[in-house]
């Protein structure tokens, strides 16, 4: 259910993430008919704009808007939106910004109010808006709610501190903790993929499986913002997080029903069952400049002795009776051969007569050019292909050939819908968070402390040269003779 009369109230509305995510989502929904009947949009930041001058900068932030159908929705969009300058820490400025709302709401002539806060803000201000918006800008008479994004502390003690701040304020229920891998179409996917099908769903365990790698590839560095990655490193950045939250989806159990707590409680249910990382299962790595192309330390804003990993491969263990035994390994880093993100369970090799074939493989490739398939292994066709020689294939379901012409949205527009529509099945529940935390800290202190050293790999290379012995001690095969089709890559 859509509320109606609704404003939208993005603070933190000159940043970047406001200009390359929150409005461009926000303009591409109302583009859809999408945004709620009588939906206002309010820009909020410290920096001093006028309307106009805030039009005219935010409308450098749309795709497909220069002309046309684009355009005209571009100007519709641009009419609804309006700027209001203020501080963060100044009741008297949210005060302000509280009776523009109002004006707002009043010329909407709707029956309801309701105010959608969403903190596009860095951590340190987080607490404090939260604050002063409680205090100022509440409206008792409809739905508040408020959305919020990552980094949410640095470890299991910081963010406890600063969600037990929020929730003095904000109730859970008002509150839209955002991992935006939860509004990517192939992470949503896999409760369909698992749930809908036995097929895929009764070889999910230790009895088929032999490992999982969840992984994250991106091909360029922190280039502009090093200070900052600094602080937190790749795993606060990614693993914690976003390939966390992928690996819940694919290994908790059946959720009852699809509720959001029916689902967030299985989740935290298979997060508790894993244990702290231990040391032993971790590789660390850190870029260094190749192919004319700068190092992580050649960034001013990094400190020469940094110890930060830009790389990580961790092996996390799932103590329960499904997955005891079976590692999953979630890798991620910057500046690597490839951008890429992917899910790849592999399965153990074939027993019996056929002993020696390559191991089947369930892929689902998050992006770019999503496509779940899996790797399995057909007779060499032919006259001269025996039962013994088999050759290694796939069953495939890439997104773009199959559905043709169907639009993979972007996950923040799926994301601010659901807030919206008041759905948080796809949002981050505070104990999911405890729990994640949990597996993390320690091998996270450890790596502030040096205890666990960086070894350096390539700008533009797959990783540290340690990457494929450390892979393999965890079972994962690569299998020869296998080649992806080049016609289904987009
Ligand atoms: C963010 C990280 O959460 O995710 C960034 O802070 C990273 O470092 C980004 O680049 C990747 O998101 P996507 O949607 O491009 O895979």
């Amino acid at each position: 259910q859509l509320t109606e009369d609704t404003v939208i109230v993005v603070l933190g509305a000159s940043g970047d993430l406001a200009k390359k995510k929150t409005f461009p989502a926000l303009f591409n929904l109302f583009r859809l008919g999408l945004l709620p009947k009588n939906t206002t949009i309010v820009g909020y930041a410290r920096t001093k704009m006028s309307n106009d001058e805030f039009h005219q900068k935010a409308s450098g932030y749309f795709k497909d808007a220069d002309s046309g159908e684009g355009a005209e929705a571009k100007k519709k969009f641009l009419s609804l939106s309006s700027y209001i300058p203020g501080a963060y820490d100044d009741d008297k400025a949210f005060a302000n910004l509280n009776s523009e709302l109002e004006k707002i709401e009043k010329n909407n002539k709707g029956k309801s109010t309701n105010r959608l806060f969403y903190m596009a803000l860095p951590p340190n201000v987080f607490t404090v808006v939260a604050a002063g918006l409680k205090k100022n800008c509440y409206v008792e008479q409809g739905n508040n709610r408020i959305v919020i994004e990552k980094p949410f502390g640095k470890d299991l003690e910081s963010s406890r501190e600063m969600m037990g701040k929020l929730k003095d304020l904000w109730k859970e229920e008002e509150t839209f903790r955002i991992d935006h891998y939860l509004g990517k179409e192939m992470v949503k996917n896999l409760l369909v993929m698992r749930f809908g099908n036995p097929v895929v769903d009764v070889g999910l365990n230790n009895k088929f499986v032999d490992n999982v790698q969840i992984t994250f590839k991106e091909p360029f560095g922190t280039e502009g913002r090093g200070g900052y990655f600094d602080e937190f490193g790749i795993i606060r950045d990614i693993q914690q997080n976003h390939l966390t939250q992928v690996l819940s989806l694919l290994a908790m159990d059946a959720p009852k029903s699809l509720g959001a707590e029916d689902i967030r409680d299985q989740k935290v249910k298979v997060l508790e069952s894993v244990p702290p990382i231990d040391a032993k299962d971790v590789l660390i790595g850190q870029y260094s400049a190749a192919n004319g192309k700068p190092g992580y330390k050649d960034d001013d804003t990094v400190p020469k002795d940094s110890n930060c990993p830009t790389f990580a491969a961790l092996v996390l263990w799932v103590n329960n009776e499904r997955w005891k035994g079976v590692p999953f390994v979630l890798k991620a880093g910057k500046a690597l051969d490839e951008g890429q993100v992917s899910i790849r369970v592999q399965y153990k090799d074939a027993e019996g007569p056929l002993k020696g074939a390559a191991r089947n493989e369930l892929v689902l490739r998050v992006q770019p050019n999503e496509a779940v398939y899996y790797k399995i292994n057909a007779k060499t066709p032919g006259l001269e292909g025996s039962f013994s020689s088999s050759l290694p294939a796939d069953l495939d379901l890439t997104y773009k050939q199959r559905f043709e012409n169907i639009r993979i949205p972007e996950a923040y527009e799926a994301l601010i819908l659901d807030a919206l529509n008041g759905d948080h099945s796809n949002f981050v529940r505070d104990d999911e968070l405890d729990a994640s935390w949990k597996i993390f800290t320690p091998i996270l202190h450890a790596i502030d402390a040096g205890k666990v050293q960086v070894s350096s790999y390539p700008y533009g290379s797959r990783g540290p040269s340690e990457l494929n012995e450390f892979l393999a001690k965890y079972g994962y095969r690569r299998s020869d003779g296998y080649e992806w089709p080049k016609t289904n890559v987009a």
